[in-house]
């Protein structure tokens, strides 16, 4: 709880931090052939589904994060299409990855990590304790220049849904790949914004904490 305490005066302070990286992340991270076929039935992760918030802190090897990615918003028909539905398919949602080596943005046309920054953004995505160590925050952010012909009083909770349907990808997957997982929205979104290099336009909306489940 100190550390959640000394987090959020920090953040009023507009002075929360990211962590210097740990390890050495290059500029794309080209992830291994997702398997989009298999896995738990889907009845059966919906029963399992839930969040926790007690995070092993052991590193996701990559076929499981190129996994995890591609359910959370891959690319999953030959015209574009993604895991999650966007109005007008917008596709204005961008997965942001904040890992120990850095901070990359998912590009799910390639299906790679682009590293945006080269710090450890943990810490700064969220006020509670478990996000500086669990393996993988992900960050939902809308950039409303894909939202042309959204009503700009519209755009906010458009963007939202579509995060919530990408949230939901993931705690699928988790659930259906023995992960812990919890969407959040108690979050320092200047703090944020400002570690990603994010432009006006671009709006963090929710982080998402995934990682292996602590040892009891
Ligand atoms: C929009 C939204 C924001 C949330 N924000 C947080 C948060 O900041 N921190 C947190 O620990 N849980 C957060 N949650 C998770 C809820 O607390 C959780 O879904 C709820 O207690 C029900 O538990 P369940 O997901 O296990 O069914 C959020 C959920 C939603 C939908």
């Amino acid at each position: 709880m100190s550390n959640t305490l000394t987090k959020l005066a920090l953040g009023m302070m507009g002075r929360l931090r990211p962590r210097p990286a740990t390890g050495d992340a290059a500029a794309t991270i080209v992830l291994p052939a997702p398997e989009v076929s298999g896995g738990m039935p889907l009845m059966d992760a919906l029963a399992l589904r839930r969040s926790s918030r007690k995070f092993a802190r052991d590193a996701l090897p990559l076929p499981l994060l190129s996994n995890l990615l591609w359910a959370a918003y891959g690319r999953n028909r030959p015209d574009g299409g993604r895991t999650a539905p966007s109005a007008l398919n917008g596709q204005e949602v961008d997965v942001y990855a904040a890992l120990p080596a850095g901070a990359c943005l998912y590009d799910a046309g390639e299906h790679a990590l682009r590293l945006v920054a080269q710090a450890d953004l943990r810490r700064i995505t969220g006020y509670q304790d478990f996000v500086d160590e669990a393996p993988l925050d992900l960050v939902y952010v809308a950039d409303h220049r894909r939202m042309p012909m959204v009503p700009a009083a519209q755009r906010e909770s458009y963007a939202s849904a579509a995060a919530g349907a990408i949230a939901q990808n993931v705690y699928l997957f988790a659930a259906g790949n023995g992960l812990a997982a919890v969407i959040r929205a108690w979050i320092d979104r200047e703090a944020i914004a400002e570690a990603l290099g994010l432009a006006h336009d671009q709006q963090v909306l929710l982080s998402q904490t995934v990682g292996y489940p602590a040892k009891e």
